[in-house]
């Protein structure tokens, strides 16, 4: 089998991770809620828009840097916050935080990382911490404290998962992290009931307990009230929603329908995408994940209003062909692929792309 770097694109990596993962790991990272009819429109969602390009505009020199939050990235795609990547390799989110800090973007690690915050944070570059509210304030304060005394440069607010979706491919394999692989940064079990459906699964079990299905807007003002570092909201699809999130204090807004894993029949993301952009009008910046596996797919998403995107299968996917190496290959096909398409689109910069580049 060639190595990652040998592969073409995105679904050529996915197959490389197929072929090493375990059944119960594949089917955890590709699966998604229920009949998984949002994974895909996630996914043709973009095949249904087409590009206007422009032409005879001199594209010889292009660059595709942009800043998000006012920080600078090589280019508008940043690392979404996975879960248990240390199922995928060894190194798991180190792994990750090396290919995103090599890639020169941003890394968001999850709060159900397989490492711990600490040690993330070490590899250096830049990184956002990516928060589940507990039932236990005082565990999710200390993530948050945590976070930011490592030097991370935001807060990430999930918003759509107050339970955990229906992954049936989950609960046929049993789903369970295998011994030596644990949640690094929070207590593995607690009290509070799983989520209907996940009795019998270890990711019930061992993660979505203790989440708290009672949050809510009160407590994005408690989270913006505990830190100093900016908060996205992540999970929204929805204008008002959107702008809501705006007067309860967020920095960024997140639209995301967490890759079609929690509620099944969800808009597509980038369906979602103008009506939150509208909305907003600018207050913040709006970022988009979801589906996410060309350079096309990128520029659409630009064009429509988003700052910038995030990947989060393709990476897991990286990680499992060839780890660190595997996770910077796909950074870097999806930025080619970016660079290669703002040339045909008639772009040289990022600020080129506009609304009128897209057609339903
Ligand atoms: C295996 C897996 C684990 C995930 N874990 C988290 C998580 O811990 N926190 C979170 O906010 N989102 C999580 N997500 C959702 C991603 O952040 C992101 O919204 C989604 O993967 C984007 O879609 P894509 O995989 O098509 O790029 C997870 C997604 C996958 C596939």
């Amino acid at each position: 089998m060639p190595d990652a770097v040998s592969h073409l694109n995105l679904a050529e990596i996915e197959l490389a991770a197929k072929a090493r993962l375990t059944t119960l790991a594949y089917e955890y990272y590709v699966g998604g809620a229920n009949d998984e009819v949002t994974v895909r429109e996630n996914r043709s969602a973009y095949e249904k828009l087409s590009l206007r390009y422009h032409v005879l505009v001199d594209v010889s020199k292009r660059s595709t840097r942009t800043t998000v939050l006012g920080a600078p990235v090589d280019f508008p795609v940043l690392i979404a916050p996975t879960a248990f990547q240390r199922l995928a390799c060894d190194d798991g989110e180190i792994a990750t935080a090396c290919a995103a800090k090599a890639a020169g973007t941003v890394m968001i690690l999850s709060t159900a990382s397989t490492c711990t915050i600490e040690d993330v944070a070490a590899v250096g570059g830049r990184q956002w911490f990516q928060l589940y509210v507990y039932a236990d304030r005082g565990l999710t304060k200390s993530l948050v404290e945590r976070a930011e005394a490592c030097g991370m440069g935001a807060v990430v607010l999930t918003v759509d998962a107050p339970v955990l979706g229906r992954r049936e491919r989950d609960l046929r394999n049993h789903f369970h992290l295998p011994t030596g692989v644990r949640l690094a940064n929070v207590p593995s079990s607690g009290s509070v009931p799983t989520p209907t459906g996940y009795g019998g699964s270890g990711l019930g079990t061992n993660f979505a307990s203790g989440i708290d299905a009672a949050l809510s807007w009160r407590d994005v003002d408690w989270l913006c009230s505990i830190t100093r570092l900016p908060v996205l909201i992540k999970g929204i699809v929805r204008g008002d929603d959107a702008a809501k999130a705006v007067d309860h204090g967020a920095s960024g807004i997140i639209v995301s329908n967490h890759g079609g894993r929690q509620l099944d029949t969800a808009i597509a993301s980038v369906r979602a995408l103008p009506e939150v952009v509208d909305e907003v009008a600018g207050r913040v910046e709006v970022l988009l994940d979801g589906g996410i596996r060309r350079g096309t797919d990128v520029i659409k998403a630009i064009a429509l209003g988003a700052r910038a995107v995030l990947v989060g299968r393709p990476v897991v996917w990286g990680l499992a062909a060839d780890g660190e190496a595997g996770a910077k290959r796909v950074l870097d096909l999806l930025r080619a692929e970016v660079d290669l398409a703002m040339a045909l689109c008639g772009c040289p910069t990022i600020g080129d792309i506009s609304r009128d580049l897209v057609v339903a």
